[in-house]
């Protein structure tokens, strides 16, 4: 067991785990020496951090916007290594808000907020600017909401990880072309790497830089 980043681990190969406050499984996952196991094949973010460390100089302390939090699961494996942070969870299904919920009433770093990732204005009353923007939202205009979320919240020189699914986009087009293009579509960021993720083959990762 290795660790790649404070509190997160790499265990044998391909899976990470976490060092939980409570120590018990909260979305089913197993617990491997007091650490809660995070399967890559059902987080982007556990497969993307098993390529690049890209959460370096955001945890343990950092804020993060998180966008389409759905059942918190990724968000509490965050919740996990941020310690000293804070994670805003955005959300849009009512339904999925109940767990987040949940997930928050045991988490004091988790802030859940119902509301519309396509109308960043609406939370500004809940948001501050953050270190980080995490977006997973498997909308058609995933760059335009990145974009417009990084103008309000994310602070200057800090990163924003967009998660990109093709089918989202067009079913018909190749995925790489429809990922190409809607980088291109990313606005007040410098791309600074894509990233495949294996164990999620329609989606990449973008990793992109706010520019002043
Ligand atoms: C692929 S799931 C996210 C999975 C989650 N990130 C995880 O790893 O556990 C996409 C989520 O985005 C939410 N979503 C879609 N459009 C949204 C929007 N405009 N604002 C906020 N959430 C949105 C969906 O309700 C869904 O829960």
């Amino acid at each position: 067991m290795r660790e790649i980043l404070p509190g997160l681990y790499i265990l044998r190969k391909d899976r990470l785990a976490t060092r939980s406050p409570s120590q018990e499984p909260l979305y089913g996952e197993q617990i491997v020496d007091g650490l809660r196991v995070w399967d890559p094949r059902r987080s982007k973010l556990a497969s993307l951090l098993l390529r690049h460390h890209c959460l370096e100089g955001v945890v343990p302390s950092g804020k993060v916007l998180y966008l389409g939090a759905a059942n918190g699961a990724t968000v509490s494996y965050l919740s996990d290594i941020l310690t000293d942070g804070l994670i805003y969870a955005v959300e849009i299904s009512p339904r999925a808000m109940r767990d987040l919920l949940h997930l928050a009433e045991r988490r004091e770093n988790v802030i859940p907020v119902l509301g519309d990732a396509a109308r960043p204005e609406t939370y500004r009353r809940i948001v501050e600017p953050v270190d980080l923007i995490y977006q997973d939202v498997a909308q058609r205009n995933q760059a335009e909401i990145a974009s417009r979320n990084a103008a309000i919240y994310l602070k200057p020189n800090s990163l924003m990880v967009v998660m990109i699914k093709a089918m989202s986009i067009d079913s018909t087009a190749r995925a790489a072309d429809i990922f190409d293009e809607e980088i291109k579509r990313l606005r007040g960021v410098e791309v600074l790497r894509r990233v495949d993720l294996p164990h999620h083959r329609d989606h990449i990762a973008v990793i992109a830089r706010k520019v002043r």
